[in-house]
């Protein structure tokens, strides 16, 4: 039996020493090898930052399942307990010192998004999150934004490893952006529901996203208030298929339009 109260103050403390790793590599050259493409980075630090995480949460969890973006560690997501772990969601970002990624981590509890924790090193930034207890960044709580959504900033993400998606990408783009304040690109979707779910920006969507880029996020997302769809309208698969999203406070995704005027109905794959 696992407390969640107690999992996310794990998962918190393994996140800021994952932190660390990341911000450690600030003023270093990275070497970044391709992993499908030129586009599909993994560097030295993405596998020591989840080799870090999974020994840090196996030593106070050894049973837990794990769930991991880098070298197969792909359990099963129905377990009592699985960890889902983007060591640095933004990968692109960080080998080109950008200074803008996280590490993420989500938990699900008998398949179910239980606890998520997702820190931002360079801004000092832990987000975070249980069922039914809320979300928090660093510690405070948040919530999504009431305002309309043409008084917001929209996220977005390119599905940068899916260039045939591109052109879904640009045409929602070129229909939000008169709708909204303006667009923002930030290469990170978990900062980008993060971004939502503090209300800073009112919108995000993407036509192709991991389990590892959105476990975490989701829960803090509606734990804020909002809420995470597929483009059909149909709940984020939770069983390790990559899904399109679009989430945000309801009121916003009904003014975007996105999920009335678009009819992408192959977008779980
Ligand atoms: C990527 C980032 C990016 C998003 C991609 C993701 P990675 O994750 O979240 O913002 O556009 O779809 O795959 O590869 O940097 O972990
Ligand atoms: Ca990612
Ligand atoms: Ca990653």
């Amino acid at each position: 039996m696992y407390d969640k109260k107690e999992v996310l103050e794990t998962m918190r403390s393994v996140a800021l020493e994952c932190g660390k790793i990341i911000r450690s590599a600030k003023e270093e050259h990275v070497a970044a090898a391709e992993k499908t493409d030129f586009r599909n980075l993994v560097t030295a630090y993405d596998i020591k930052v989840q080799e870090t995480a999974v020994a840090l949460l196996k030593a106070k969890y050894p049973s837990a399942s794990f769930f991991c973006e880098e070298n197969d560690e792909q359990d099963d997501l129905k377990a009592e307990c699985v960890f889902i772990i983007d060591p640095i969601d933004g990968t692109a970002n960080f080998a080109n010192h950008m200074n803008m990624s996280c590490i993420s981590i989500g938990c699900f509890m008998n398949g179910v998004p239980t606890c998520a924790a997702v820190y931002d090193p360079y801004a000092d930034e832990l987000y975070s999150a249980a069922k039914g207890l809320g979300a928090a960044l660093n510690g405070r709580p948040i919530h999504v934004t009431d305002a309309p959504l043409e008084h917001t900033l929209v996220m977005f993400g390119t599905a940068p490893y899916n260039l045939d998606k591109a052109e879904r990408t640009f045409e929602k783009l070129k229909y939000i952006f008169p709708k909204c304040m303006d667009v923002r690109r930030r290469g990170s979707a978990e900062i980008d529901f993060c971004t939502v779910a503090c209300g800073r920006a009112g919108l995000f969507f993407e036509e192709v996203l991991s389990l590892w880029d959105f476990a975490a996020g989701m829960l803090i997302l509606e734990e804020a208030g909002g809420e995470a769809y597929t483009m059909m309208g149909t709940p984020l698969p939770l069983d390790g298929r990559k899904s399109n999203v679009v989430a945000g406070p309801r009121h916003c995704i009904e003014e975007s339009g996105l999920l009335r005027d678009f009819h992408d109905d192959d977008m779980i794959i």
